[in-house]
């Protein structure tokens, strides 16, 4: 469905990789003008997004560089193995950080240039961990939950501007973030592959043509919603 985001302006954070970067090739395809931002990669600007006022830069560069702003996709993101035990404060604080305040910083300086949008998207991502639990990702696990609690009341606090705040909620996908774990211990990865009903892991592309479809018009009327782009994982839990 090329052209169904011609004239549009996206920002997507952490699209140096991963399904940041497959988003950002995918919304372009669809025609959109995107400014893409990343500490690492090719990508249009450098930049760490837990930098204090860095998000509001972000945003006025993409308004200046493409007329205005229509989709947000906040991608960034960090996850790592740690027991509880021993857990060290600065990790966390370090996950919430990328995951979460600076996801929460890049929305509310958004909302005054997505208010003059006639279709304002924002597209969080979060994980099937704000479903389930797993060992070792207490931190992550929390993020991916603070991120649908925020897109939720965001959802509800920016709905009458027209602009919708969905939450895509990946399963297992192939990226430079997991392949350390498929790669070392490849019970995880089947425990993965057999879960899904799809029998296997996701691709970056999986979950980018999602985004793109809820940043079309033909989402136009879901809003505060998380959802799972996992190859039918919950159906084997
Ligand atoms: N891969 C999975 O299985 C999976 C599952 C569920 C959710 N997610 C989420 O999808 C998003 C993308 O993850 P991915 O798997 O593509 O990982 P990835 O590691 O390939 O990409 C993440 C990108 O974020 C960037 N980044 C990290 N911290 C940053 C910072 N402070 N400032 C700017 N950029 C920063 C990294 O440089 C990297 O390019 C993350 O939010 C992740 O939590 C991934």
């Amino acid at each position: 469905m090329a052209g169904r985001l011609t004239g549009r302006s996206a920002l997507v954070t952490g699209a140096g990789s991963g399904i940041g970067a497959a988003t950002a090739r995918r919304l372009a395809a669809d025609g959109a003008r995107v400014f893409s931002v990343d500490m690492a990669g090719a990508v249009d600007r450098h930049a760490d997004v837990t930098s204090p006022g860095i998000n509001a830069e972000l945003v006025a560069e993409a308004v200046a560089r493409h007329g205005g702003l229509d989709i947000v996709v906040p991608c960034a993101g960090i996850s790592a193995f740690h027991p509880l035990e021993g857990h060290d404060d600065a990790y966390f604080d370090k996950v919430m950080a990328v995951n979460v305040t600076a996801v929460f910083r890049l929305i509310r300086d958004a909302v005054p240039a997505l208010k003059l949008s006639p279709h304002g998207r924002i597209i969080t991502i979060g994980s099937t961990m704000a479903r389930f639990g797993d060992a070792g990702l207490v931190a992550y696990g929390a993020s991916k939950h603070a991120v649908l609690g925020l897109t939720r009341s965001a959802a509800c606090e920016l709905g009458p501007w027209g602009i919708t705040v969905n939450c895509l909620q990946p399963g297992a996908i192939e990226t430079p973030m997991t392949e350390p774990a498929f790669t070392q211990m490849p019970e995880f990865r089947s425990y993965f592959e057999k879960k899904a009903a799809l029998g296997r892991l996701g691709q970056p592309d999986d979950i980018a043509d999602v985004i793109a479809f809820l940043a079309s018009d033909d989402a136009r009327f879901m809003s505060g919603q998380g959802f799972f782009v996992d190859g039918g994982a919950m159906q084997r839990q």
